[in-house]
C-alpha cells in the first residue's frame, strides 16, 4: 500500500517539511472558496493507498475544519484504503465539559465529526488525555514535550518548573522529572475568554527562576497573569515552554512586552502575522516518524503521550 501525504492549506510549510523526511512529495488538496463562501477541495485520486491528511483547526477555525472534512470526504470516495486525520493544533478541545447548564460539549462534538470522517486520527498534545474519548475511533495522541525538553534543557539551572493553571500540572510534572527540578503552580481562574484572574501561587518560586509550561497559548492571558504573579512572589528569569503558539490577538503586544529571557512554541500551528518574539521548535520529525510507524504498522513507543 502506498504512503500518500495530503496537505490541507493550513499548514503547507509542515506539510512539506514531513513529507520530506518521509521521502514523499506533499500533495495538496485545493481549498478553493465559492463567492459566497463555500470551500471546494480536490484531490489526485488517492485508490488503495494509506492517506495522511495533515491540517491543523488553528485560526481561522471554521474553514480549516471544513476544509480537513471534505479532504476526508474526497479521500474516502477516491478509493483511500486506510485514512488517518493527523491533527496538529485541535480547536475546542479547551471546552471539554459543561461549564454551566446549557452549554455544549464542544470538543466531544469536534471529535465527533471528525473521528466519523477517517479511520484514525493522529493528534499532538491534545488539551487534555480525556479528549481521547470523544472521538469515535482511535487516537494516537503524541507529545511535543521531548522536542521542547531538547530546546529548553541548556537553559536551566535552578529553575522550578511551573503550571499556570492546574490543568498544565501533569505536564509541569513531566517537564520536572526530565529536568530533576521542582515543580510550582498558579492558582488560576477565568473570567472570560480573554480575562484571568490569579488566586495564589503554590510552591517555592522566590529567587527561583521559573520555566512555565502549558499546553497552548492563546490570548496570552494566562501566561501574563503567571508571570507577573511569580514576580510579584519572588521568582527571576523567565522561560515559556507552550506546543501550540496561536497567538490571538494582544498576545504579541503583552506577552512581547514580558521581558521573558526565551519563549518557546512549536509548529504545530503557522505564525500570525506578528507574533511576539519567540523561538519555533518544528514537530515535522516528531510526526514524519509516527506517520513512517503506522505506515509499517510499528508502535509508536516513545512518540505516544503518556497522561
Ligand atoms: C487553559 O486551560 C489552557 O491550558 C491555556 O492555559 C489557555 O487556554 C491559554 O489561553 P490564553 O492564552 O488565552 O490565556
Amino acid at each position: 500500500m502506498d504512503l500518500v501525504l495530503v496537505a490541507g492549506s493550513s499548514h503547507a510549510v509542515l506539510a512539506t517539511e514531513v513529507a520530506r523526511r518521509l521521502g514523499t512529495e506533499a500533495q495538496a488538496g485545493l481549498a478553493c472558496p465559492f463567492p459566497d463562501g463555500e470551500l471546494h477541495v480536490s484531490l489526485t485520486p488517492v485508490r488503495g493507498a494509506d492517506v495522511y491528511l495533515l491540517q491543523s483547526t488553528g485560526p481561522p477555525i471554521h474553514d480549516h475544519l471544513a476544509e480537513l472534512l471534505l479532504l476526508a470526504d474526497a479521500a474516502r470516495r477516491s478509493g483511500a484504503a486506510r485514512l488517518t486525520a493527523v491533527v496538529t493544533y485541535l480547536a475546542y478541545a479547551r471546552q471539554d465539559r459543561r461549564a454551566q447548564d446549557g452549554d455544549p460539549i464542544s470538543a466531544r462534538v469536534v471529535a465527533d465529526i471528525i473521528g466519523r470522517s477517517v479511520d484514525r486520527v493522529v493528534a499532538i498534545d491534545l488539551h487534555t488525555t480525556a479528549v481521547e474519548a470523544f472521538f469515535p475511533c482511535p487516537v494516537e495522541h503524541l507529545s511535543a514535550i521531548g522536542v521542547l525538553l531538547e530546546r529548553v534543557r541548556p537553559l536551566v539551572t535552578d529553575h522550578v518548573v511551573v503550571a499556570p493553571d492546574l490543568g498544565a500540572v501533569k505536564r509541569a510534572e513531566r517537564f520536572a522529572r526530565a529536568l530533576g527540578l521542582p515543580t510550582a503552580y498558579v492558582r488560576k481562574r477565568r473570567l472570560s475568554g480573554r480575562e484571568v484572574e490569579v488566586l495564589g501561587v503554590e510552591g517555592d518560586v522566590r529567587d527561583r527562576a521559573a520555566l512555565i509550561v502549558d499546553d497552548m497559548i492563546s490570548t496570552g492571558a494566562t501566561i501574563v497573569a503567571a508571570v507577573e504573579a511569580l514576580r510579584g512572589a519572588g521568582a527571576r528569569a523567565m522561560i515559556v515552554a507552550a506546543t501550540h503558539g496561536l497567538f490571538v490577538s494582544p498576545a504579541a503586544r503583552t506577552i512581547g512586552g514580558l521581558g521573558l529571557d526565551a519563549l518557546f512554541v512549536t509548529d504545530s500551528v503557522p505564525p500570525p502575522t506578528d507574533p511576539p518574539p519567540h523561538t519555533r521548535v518544528s514537530i515535522a520529525a516528531v510526526l514524519s516518524e509516527a506517520i513512517d510507524r503506522l505506515h509499517r504498522e510499528l508502535p509508536l513507543a516513545e512518540l505516544v503521550r503518556r497522561a
